[in-house]
C-alpha cells in the first residue's frame, strides 16, 4: 500500500443536515469575516499547530453551550481558553511564577495550563470547576484571528465527542461539516497531537493531566520541577462523573476495532479473516510485510514527531478501509511516544459492551 497516496486522497464533503460549511482561507477578507462571525457569537473551526479547534467567544455562555452541542460533548468536560497575549490572563486566571516560567519556555505552543479561575469566566467553560485551562497557540493564522478579534476563544478539538481529532480542514468537514457554518483552512496541523495539559494551579506542583505535544522531559528540564502523574485510578470510564477531567478512558476512537501490541513485536493474526491491517510504528521490513494483511506505518524511520504528526490522519484512513480488525504497534515509551501511546490506548478502548 502506498501510504502517501492514501494520505493525500480526499473525500467529498458531507452535505446533509442544516448547514453547508464554508471554507475560509488565509487572506485578510476571510480572516475579517471569521472574526466578525466569532464576535457575533458564532462557532467556527480554526486551525492550531496541534489539532483543529471548534472555537467560540469564551465570554458568551450561549456560544459555549453551542460548542458542547455541536460536539455532542457532555457539559461536565470543560473547554480550553485560547489567548494571543499574556495580558489576557489577568481577566481569566490567577497567575503564578511557576506558570510564568512555563509560559516563558513553551508559549506560544502545545502546552495548556490549568490555573485558578477568575469569576468572570463563565461556569459552562470550566464545567463548574474552580480552575480554567488556558493555552496560547503558535499557529500564525490562529494568532491572527485571536489578535484581530481581540477575543479569548474557547475551543475543544473539532471532532464529534469520542472520535478521532482533526488535523486538517477536510477532517473537520468530514465529521462536522453539516453542523458548523465555517472552517478556516490553515493546512495540516504541524504537531498533529493535542497540547500537553499541566495543572499548575497551586503554583508549586506540576500535575500532568494529559501527555501531548510538549514532552514531560522538556517541562522538567525547563522548570527544574518534577512532573507528577495522577494515578490510573483517576482515569474514569465514560459515563462516570469526571473527577480528573480530560481522563476519559475511551476517546479518539475509530469505529474499527483496534488492538495494540508491544513496540518491536509481531501481532497474532486471525487466520480466517482476510480484512486485517497492521499499523506499524515504523516502516516494516519485507519479512514483516506478510501479504494477506494491509500494512500502514506512522513513520518512515522511527521519528516520533513524524509519528505524532500522522497518527490521527492514519486512524481516520484506517476507518475508511473497511477492515474487520487493525493491529497497532505501540511507540517506544519515551518523549512524544508517551502522548502517542496515550492516544492509541484510548483509541483501542471499546465502550463497555453491556
Ligand atoms: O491542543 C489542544 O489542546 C486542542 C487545541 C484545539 O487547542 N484542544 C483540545 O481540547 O484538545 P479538548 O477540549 O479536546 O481537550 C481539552 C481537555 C479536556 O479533556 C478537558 O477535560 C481538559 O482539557 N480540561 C479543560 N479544562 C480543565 C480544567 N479546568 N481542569 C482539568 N482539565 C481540564
Ligand atoms: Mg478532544
Amino acid at each position: 500500500v502506498d501510504i502517501i497516496k492514501r494520505l493525500s486522497a480526499k473525500e467529498p464533503a458531507r452535505t446533509s443536515g442544516g448547514f453547508s460549511v464554508r471554507t475560509y482561507r488565509d487572506n485578510s477578507n476571510d480572516v475579517a469575516e471569521v472574526c466578525a462571525h466569532l464576535k457575533e457569537g458564532h462557532v467556527i473551526a480554526l486551525p492550531t499547530e496541534t489539532v483543529y479547534g471548534l472555537a467560540g467567544d469564551a465570554s458568551k455562555p450561549e456560544t459555549c453551550q453551542q460548542i458542547f452541542k455541536i460536539k455532542g460533548r457532555p457539559l461536565i468536560d470543560p473547554l480550553i481558553v485560547h489567548i494571543a497575549d499574556l495580558s489576557q490572563i489577568e481577566l481569566l486566571a490567577e497567575w503564578n511564577p511557576l506558570a510564568q516560567r512555563l509560559a516563558d519556555h513553551f508559549w506560544p505552543g502545545a502546552l495548556t495550563l490549568i490555573l485558578k479561575k477568575k469569576p468572570r469566566v463563565p461556569d459552562i467553560v470550566t464545567a463548574g470547576l474552580n480552575t480554567v485551562a488556558i493555552r496560547m497557540p503558535a499557529h500564525p493564522l490562529m494568532q491572527k484571528v485571536l489578535r484581530t478579534s481581540g477575543l479569548c476563544l474557547a475551543a475543544p478539538s473539532a471532532n464529534p465527542f469520542g472520535y478521532v481529532s482533526p488535523t486538517s480542514a477536510q477532517h473537520v468537514i468530514d465529521s462536522l461539516g453539516d453542523r458548523i457554518i465555517g472552517v478556516l483552512d490553515g493546512g495540516e496541523c504541524q504537531i498533529g497531537i493535542e497540547s500537553t495539559i499541566i495543572d499548575v494551579s497551586d503554583g508549586q506542583t506540576l500535575r500532568l493531566l494529559r501527555p501531548g505535544g510538549i514532552t514531560r522531559e522538556r517541562i522538567e528540564q525547563a522548570t527544574g520541577v518534577t512532573v507528577v502523574q495522577p494515578l490510573p485510578s483517576q482515569c474514569k470510564a465514560q459515563n462516570e462523573p469526571i473527577t480528573a477531567p480530560g481522563m476519559l478512558a475511551r476517546h479518539y476512537s475509530p469505529h474499527t476495532p483496534l488492538s495494540l501490541f508491544a513496540y518491536r513485536n509481531t501481532p497474532t493474526f486471525n487466520a480466517e479473516s482476510t480484512e486485517q491491517a497492521v499499523l506499524w510504528f515504523q516502516r516494516p521490513s519485507n519479512a514483516q510485510r506478510i501479504p494477506t494483511v494491509e500494512h500502514f506505518w506512522l513513520t518512515e524511520d522511527g521519528n516520533l514527531a513524524e509519528a505524532a504528526h500522522n497518527i490521527f490522519n492514519l486512524l481516520r484512513r484506517l476507518d475508511q478501509g473497511a477492515f474487520s480488525h487493525v493491529f497497532v504497534e505501540k511507540a517506544p515509551d519515551a518523549g512524544l511516544g508517551l502522548a502517542i501511546n496515550d492516544r492509541l490506548r484510548r483509541a483501542a478502548e471499546r465502550a463497555n459492551p453491556s
